[in-house]
């Protein structure tokens, strides 16, 4: 896979690029990336990438010209019968991030991220040139340099043999809509904290069920909403009546209480 991303900030990828999982697929060959700065697209004498909005209003937009021609020659080997390029720009008015997108995205062989800067983009950038527009959340950063590395990560673990055997996507938080369940390591008992028994058992069954269970607790705790669109047996589905009758009666309000080690 490719990865190009069209940015004014192209030292911010030099580190994180080098680094951890990005380097590790760099150099297993699986993937590459390419950073272009669109302030070498501009053509005056002050490399002009930002203009006042028309109408007024507050702040700067970045120009249409630069993103284009840097687009254009991002792209200039591309054929006619070549597969679409997902051109994605990263803005807070994007659809939300989510695995799923991630594993769409995981599925070509290449794709673009344009950082969106100052306080937008020309939208004739993302009515002619961009294929989706991704927000990371309900909340505004300064730019899409972070948004762009946080897709571009969620993506590659996904490209097969960029995780080691090891580690695997496939019991992931969000890969089946469920929250991942609490794991541990050792020791088995730490100041007095024990692991729970059903780990050590050696029993197979009794642990991927226990995992299970523990996944779609955590599930109801913190993000009830994802339940909605998880695959849930009839009995995983009486369990959660159940917890929610007894979150209900009052002599267990305490369920889900945290113990703060301090
Ligand atoms: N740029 C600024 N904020 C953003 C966000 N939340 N997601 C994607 N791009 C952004």
């Amino acid at each position: 896979m490719r990865i190009d991303f069209l940015t004014l900030f192209p030292r911010f990828f030099e580190s994180p690029l080098s680094d951890a999982i990005f380097q590790r697929a760099r150099e297993k060959g699986l993937v590459s990336f390419n950073t272009y700065n669109i302030r070498d697209y501009t053509h005056d004498r002050h490399r002009t990438a930002d203009d006042y909005p028309f109408g007024g209003g507050a702040g700067m937009l970045l120009k249409p010209e630069p993103v284009f021609e840097c687009l254009e020659d991002v792209l200039k080997d591309k054929r006619q019968n070549d597969e679409p390029v997902p051109v994605i720009l990263m803005t807070p008015q994007g659809k939300l991030f989510s695995q799923s997108i991630a594993f769409k995205l995981a599925e070509h062989k290449r794709m673009v991220i344009i950082c969106g800067h100052y306080e937008g983009i020309d939208d004739r950038v993302r009515e002619h040139l961009v294929t989706e527009e991704i927000s990371i959340g309900d909340y505004v950063l300064s730019g899409g340099e972070i948004p762009a590395l946080v897709v571009a990560d969620a993506v590659i673990r996904l490209v097969p043999g960029v995780l080691g055997s090891n580690e695997s996507a496939a019991g992931d938080s969000h890969t089946d809509g469920l929250l991942e369940y609490p794991q541990y390591t050792r020791p088995a008992d730490f100041r007095g904290w024990k692991v729970p028994e059903v780990l050590l058992s050696g029993n197979h069954a009794r642990v991927a069920a226990w995992r299970r269970e523990q996944s779609i607790l955590k599930t109801a705790h913190v993000r009830p909403d994802l339940l909605a669109n998880a695959s849930l047996t009839a009995a995983e589905k009486r369990l959660l009546e159940r917890l929610a009758e007894e979150q209900s009666a009052p002599d267990i309000s305490r369920t889900g209480e945290r113990h703060a080690a301090n």
